[in-house]
């Protein structure tokens, strides 16, 4: 595995592959990697040439300081798991190789971040645009693969890519859980043991909703989760919602959409934050 962490160095790199007709895949990190993100380089691995994988903390989508300075960082091992999944390509560049001059793009996408993670997390969506189009600007993969963990996020990647007449096929990949339910997410090495024994409730909750669709209404089981989740002291739901999974809009009623998502968003102790999402109806 190469490890470029300059951006001219992996352009070089890249278009000596593309003229030997190589078909490059892209999988975009922030490192502190678990095998939810080895699950895409594998599938990124399987299906191109050449695996492509950038590990860089984006400054611009964190709304909230000590988040960015307490997100984990872990090169040197990120760099081994790469190594051990056959990864073609490690990118590691500084802020100064994404971002030469600061970034002042605005992006305009409608009702699809002004809802949960863009409520709450403002100018989130925005920077993650920012760095993701960077990014392609510079790799110019021909598949990009996003965990569904972040699922708001994947909607929001699609719709830039639209937007931006960017020729890249975004590939979404479904979440990986510990045995036990509970999402993999790069937070969790936060979490203290007492913690992560309690944030179990949050995937469980989730799984368990599932079998009351459609018995329960939509407001019912929104909160049947929300008291569920809360009624573990240590855990404090920001938001449920159920929302159409192209849109990212509430749902009022089960025969609102053929594509109904629940996404959560948990505090667990004062500091953090952790994810998840539920497919309740999905197109077959
Ligand atoms: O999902 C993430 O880890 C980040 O938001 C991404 C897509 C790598 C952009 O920084």
């Amino acid at each position: 595995m190469k490890i470029c962490k300059k951006t001219l160095g992996l352009q070089r790199e890249l278009n000596k592959l593309r003229k030997e007709g190589k078909k490059i895949g892209f999988v975009p990190t922030m490192g502190a990697l678990h095998n939810g993100h080895l699950s895409l380089v594998k599938k990124c691995v399987a299906e191109n040439d050449v695996c492509v994988v950038s590990v860089f903390v984006n400054p611009t989508q964190f709304n909230n300081k000590t988040d960015l300075e307490k997100y984990p960082r872990t090169l040197s091992k990120d760099a081994k798991l790469l190594e051990s999944v056959n990864c073609t390509i490690l990118f590691a560049p500084d802020v100064e190789q994404i971002y030469p001059e600061p970034d002042t793009r605005v992006f305009d996408f409608g009702q699809l971040d002004k809802v949960m993670e863009g409520k709450y997390r403002p100018g989130h969506f925005n920077g993650v645009a920012q760095v993701v189009s960077r990014l392609f600007d510079i790799v110019k993969p021909e598949r990009a693969y996003f965990g569904e963990k972040d699922f708001q996020q994947l909607a929001i990647i699609r719709e830039m890519v639209k937007q931006c007449n960017i020729p890249v096929q975004i590939v979404g990949c479904p979440i990986v859980r510990e045995t036990d339910g509970m999402a993999l997410s790069s937070r969790n090495m936060r979490l203290s043991k007492n913690e992560r024994e309690k944030a179990v409730l949050i995937s469980q909750t989730l799984l368990k909703s599932c079998t009351f669709v459609p018995q329960k209404s939509v407001a019912e089981l929104k909160q049947w989760v929300i008291d569920q989740i809360n009624s573990e002291p240590i855990l404090k739901v920001e938001y449920f919602d159920i929302v159409d999974g192209l849109t990212m809009q509430s749902i009022n009623s089960w025969d609102d959409t053929n594509y109904a998502v629940g996404c959560v968003t948990v505090y667990c102790g004062e500091e953090v934050r952790l994810i998840d999402n539920i497919k309740y109806k999905e197109p077959k």
